[in-house]
C-alpha cells in the first residue's frame, strides 16, 4: 500500500519524502535517508534522549517547539511540521546557537553521544523561555532536561549551560516565515493509504470502521517500541492525533474533558490547573521528550498496568468517552480494562475523550510514585488516594493503584473499608493492612511483591502523616537551590 509524501520544513527549505514505509520511525529517516547523523540512537525507547530533535507546529497562529524523541516517533507524524537536528542550529557561517555555545562555554560535553540530545532540549527551552523573556531557573533546567541522561560530564555543568544560553546575544527564528511555510502544508496533512491521519473527529471514526485492523496510535511512545525492539511491522497506521475535535481540553461545570489527542504535557497541566498538588507528580510522568509526544488517551488505551496516568484518574473518578461511527458510550475507567493490556473497545470504536470530575472542597489528594530514579522512570508502586474529610470522617474515598495487578485497579475493598469511617490514625493502620491484603502483586526488575506489598501499605501510612500536616516527608517540599549561573 502506497503512502502520501512526507513534507516538513528543515532549515527553512522544504523536505519531501515519497515511499516512506508507514513504521519507519523519524529517527531513521534523519540518519539514514537524509544523511543527519548528528542525532544519536542509544536506547531506542524513549529513555536516554540522545536522539531528541524538536517540532515547530503551527498552533491557533503562534509557532509551538516541543523536544521529542525521534527514536519512537513515526516519520509520517511530522507531516506538516518543522523539524530541527543539531545540524540545523548553527548560523550560515558557523557560528554556534547559544544553546551549542554554552554547552562549550560550561564544560557540558565529553564523549559527547548526548550531546546533540541535550542541545536539541536546551534549543526547545530556548525558543520556550528564554524567547519570551523567562529566566530559566535551575529547577526549571532540571525539570526540562530530565528526558535527557548523560553517563560522563555530569549534570552540573550542563545545567549551568541551560541558565547561562540567555546571556549569549539572541538568535531568532524567523517565525513569520515559518508560519507561511507551514500554512502552505496544512491543507493537505490527512495523511492516506498505508498511514491515515485524520484531520477531523467524523473522518477518523470512518477511517477507523473501514480500517479496523489498522493499527492505532497517538504519540506513539509505547508503539514506538514495538517497532524499535520488536522489530514489529505495520501494514497501516491510523493517527488519531491530527483529529481537530480531540486536541483540545473542554472545561465544564462539574468536569474538565481532555481529548484523546491532548499530549501528556497540555493534559497534565490542564490538571494540575485543577489541583497544583499534582505538581511533581506530573513532572515525574517519564521525562519532557515522552510528554510532549505522548497523549492521555493513548496512555489510557495502551493500558500498561504500570502506566501512572491511569491509578490518578480512577481514584478521581474519571470517565472515558469511548466514541465509533453514529454512537458513543460512557465507561469507568476501571472498568475499561478486561485483562493485561486489553480493553472494551470495538473493533470500531476509540477513546474520544476522558472526562475527569472537578475537585470537591474537602478533597484530600495524594499521587505517590515510586520508582528507582526521580525521574524519566517508570513506577514500580503507583497510589493515588483521594478523600473527601467532612466533620473527621471519610465522606467520600476514591483509591488508584499501579504496578500491583495485570491492570490499573482501582482498591475497592480499601475504599469499602474506609467509607464513612473517622479519619484517624488507628484508621489508616487498618486501611494499610486492608490495601497489602487486596493485592498480590508480582515480581519483576522493578520490585519484589514483598516491597511492592510493603509500600502499598507504607504509602497509606504517609497518606495520614500528611493528612496531619506532616509536610517534610513530601518529595515537593524539596526546592533545589538556585546556584548562581
Ligand atoms: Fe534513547 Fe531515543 S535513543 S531516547
Ligand atoms: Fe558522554 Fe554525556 S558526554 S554521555
Amino acid at each position: 500500500m502506497d503512502t502520501k509524501t512526507i513534507r516538513f520544513i528543515r532549515r527553512g527549505e522544504l523536505v519531501a519524502l515519497g515511499n516512506v514505509p508507514p513504521s519507519r520511525t523519524l529517527l531513521e529517516v534523519l540518519r539514514e535517508d537524509l544523511g543527519a547523523t548528528g542525532t544519536k540512537e542509544g536506547c531506542g525507547e524513549g529513555d536516554c534522549g540522545a536522539c531528541t530533535v524538536v517540532l515547530g507546529e503551527a498552533v491557533d497562529g503562534q509557532l509551538r517547539y516541543r523536544a521529542v524523541n525521534s527514536c519512537i516517533r513515526l516519520a509520517h507524524s511530522v507531516d506538516g511540521l518543522a523539524v530541527w537536528t543539531v545540524e540545523d542550529l548553527a548560523g550560515p557561517d558557523g557560528a554556534l546557537h547559544p544553546a551549542q555555545e554554552a554547552m562549550v562555554r560550561c564544560h557540558g560535553s565529553q564523549c559527547g553521544f548526548c550531546t546533540p540530545g541535550f542541545v536539541m532540549s536546551l534549543f526547545g527551552m530556548y525558543q520556550n523561555h528564554v524567547c519570551h523573556g523567562r529566566t530559566i531557573t535551575r529547577a526549571l533546567a532540571q525539570e526540562e532536561l530530565s528526558g535527557n541522561l548523560c553517563r560522563c560530564t555530569g549534570y552540573r555543568p550542563i545545567l549551568d549551560a541551560a541558565q547561562q544560553m540567555a546571556q549569549l546575544p539572541r538568535v531568532a527564528v524567523d517565525e513569520p516565515a515559518l508560519l507561511a511555510q507551514l500554512r502552505s502544508l496544512a491543507a493537505d496533512q490527512a495523511g492516506d493509504g498505508a498511514y491515515l491521519a485524520p484531520t477531523t473527529l467524523a473522518g477518523l471514526l470512518a477511517a477507523r470502521a473501514a480500517h479496523p485492523q489498522a493499527q492505532v496510535v497517538a504519540g506513539c511512545t509505547d508503539v514506538g517500541l514495538w517497532v524499535t525492539k520488536q522489530h514489529r511491522e505495520f501494514a497501516q497506521v491510523l493517527d488519531v492525533t491530527r483529529a481537530a475535535e480531540l486536541r483540545r481540553v473542554e472545561d465544564y461545570p462539574q468536569h474538565i474533558a481532555i481529548g484523546a489527542a491532548v499530549s501528556l504535557t497540555d493534559a497534565y497541566a490542564a490538571l494540575v490547573a485543577q489541583r497544583p498538588q499534582l505538581k511533581t507528580f506530573a513532572d515525574r510522568f517519564a521525562g519532557l521528550p515522552v510528554r510532549n509526544a505522548g497523549t492521555l488517551g493513548g496512555n489510557v488505551a495502551n493500558g500498561s498496568p504500570i502506566g501512572d496516568s491511569m491509578p490518578l484518574l480512577i481514584a478521581l473518578g474519571a470517565r472515558l468517552v469511548l466514541m465509533r461511527e453514529g454512537g458513543h458510550r460512557h465507561v469507568a475507567l476501571e472498568d475499561f480494562y478486561t485483562g493485561y493490556r486489553r480493553n472494551v473497545l470495538a473493533a470500531d470504536e476509540l477513546v474520544a475523550w476522558v472526562l475527569v470530575p472537578k475537585p470537591h472542597p474537602a478533597e484530600f489528594l495524594r499521587a505517590y510514585k515510586i520508582s528507582k530514579r526521580f525521574d524519566d522512570d517508570i513506577s514500580a508502586v503507583c497510589l493515588v488516594v483521594r478523600l473527601e474529610l467532612q466533620d473527621g470522617r471519610v465522606a467520600a474515598v476514591g483509591i488508584g493503584a499501579g504496578g500491583v495487578a495485570a491492570t490499573p485497579v482501582r482498591a475497592v475493598r480499601t475504599e469499602a473499608f474506609l467509607a464513612g469511617r473517622p479519619w484517624t490514625e488507628a484508621t489508616a493502620r487498618e486501611a494499610a493492612r486492608v490495601l497489602r491484603d487486596e493485592f498480590q502483586p508480582i515480581s519483576d526488575m522493578r520490585a519484589s511483591a514483598g516491597y511492592r506489598s510493603q509500600v502499598l501499605g507504607n504509602l497509606m501510612h504517609r497518606l495520614w502523616l500528611e493528612s496531619q500536616g506532616e509536610d517534610r516527608i513530601n518529595l515537593e517540599r524539596f526546592v533545589l537551590e538556585e546556584v548562581a549561573a
